[in-house]
């Protein structure tokens, strides 16, 4: 079923709540992937109910990012998750969240703002007011679904940190559960903008997944040295690779880690061409 209206789902969950039913969602933005399905299964299989949100938020995007040519394939999108078993495809328009003008309109003013020096690191860094867009549009989707569960991949562990902190300051009613990345056999984290990749361009992209693999395997030799193995993905990288970071932080509170744990991990964006690409691993994960 996919639903565009905020008051049609309203209707609906209110009648699963008063029958008892758990509901679980999965937030995206659409042209969904098996990273997305891996999220969409974990929660067919645990909530009665599952509501999966397609949307592709404007004020999580900056003014030279890619809004306009992010990928929308809804018809493909509903048909994943009716064969998955999803209850609601919640498709909602820019003007059914924010109204008319939503940056900054009278139809839309309370955004939901973690504070700068919290954000101010790893995608936040250069993506200012990124996760101020994710925050407010979470905190929206979660208002209207009330669900009891919600899923998020480890892909954007950032996003997932910051969504965990919010929900424990705000008191709000959900829980969070956290999905392992799902990767190609290349190891390339799947990525709703691995289509802008050409062939050539998608070559390079595993980089990423090399270097982060050859730090879990030098960090499992035992070199705990940050400095020493953020040399090892040197080796990796081709003037085509415009590295925008490499870094090592706490799991749960991102901390600049200089001595290597179990609890560390690393984050890695590149740009190839025109196309930016995140990618992450655990170093105590097996
Ligand atoms: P989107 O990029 O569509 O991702 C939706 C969810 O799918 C996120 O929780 C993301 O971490 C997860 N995901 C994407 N690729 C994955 C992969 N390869 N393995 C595991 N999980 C993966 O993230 C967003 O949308 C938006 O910021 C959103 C939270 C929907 C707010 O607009």
């Amino acid at each position: 079923m996919i639903l565009h209206t905020i008051a049609e789902v309203r209707e609906q969950i209110k009648e699963w709540k008063k029958q008892g039913l758990s509901v679980g969602l999965v937030p995206t933005m659409g042209a969904l992937h098996a990273g997305h399905k891996s999220l969409i299964d974990k929660s067919v299989e645990k909530c009665d109910r599952t509501v999966v949100s397609v949307f592709v938020n404007p004020i999580q995007f900056g003014p030279s990012e890619d809004l306009d040519k992010y990928p929308r394939t809804l018809d493909a999108d509903a048909e994943m998750c009716k064969n998955a078993g999803v209850d609601i495809v919640f498709a909602p328009s820019p003007k059914e969240m924010y109204g008319e003008g939503h940056i900054m309109s009278n139809d839309f003013l309370t955004y939901v703002i973690p504070p700068y020096f919290y954000v101010d690191k790893l995608c936040g860094k250069s993506r200012i007011g990124h996760f101020d867009g994710v925050c407010t549009v979470v905190n929206k989707l979660f208002n209207i679904v009330q669900p009891d569960f919600a899923f998020f991949g480890q892909k954007d562990a950032q996003q997932l940190i910051i969504i965990r902190k919010m929900v424990n300051d705000l008191n709000i009613p959900v829980e969070i559960i956290s999905c392992p990345i799902v990767r190609e056999e290349s190891g390339l984290a799947l990525s709703s903008r691995n289509k802008y990749l050409n062939p050539q361009e998608k070559e390079q992209a595993l980089a990423l997944s090399k270097i982060l693999y050859n730090i879990k395997v030098c960090y499992d030799k035992g070199v705990t040295d940050t400095r020493a193995l953020f040399e090892t993905a040197y080796g990796f990288l081709t003037p085509a690779h415009s590295l925008e970071y490499l870094d090592f932080r706490d799991e749960n509170d991102l901390e600049e880690k200089t001595v290597a744990d179990d609890n560390t991990r690393v984050f890695i964006a590149v740009k190839i061409g025109n196309v930016r690409l995140i990618d992450n691993i655990l170093l105590g994960e097996n």
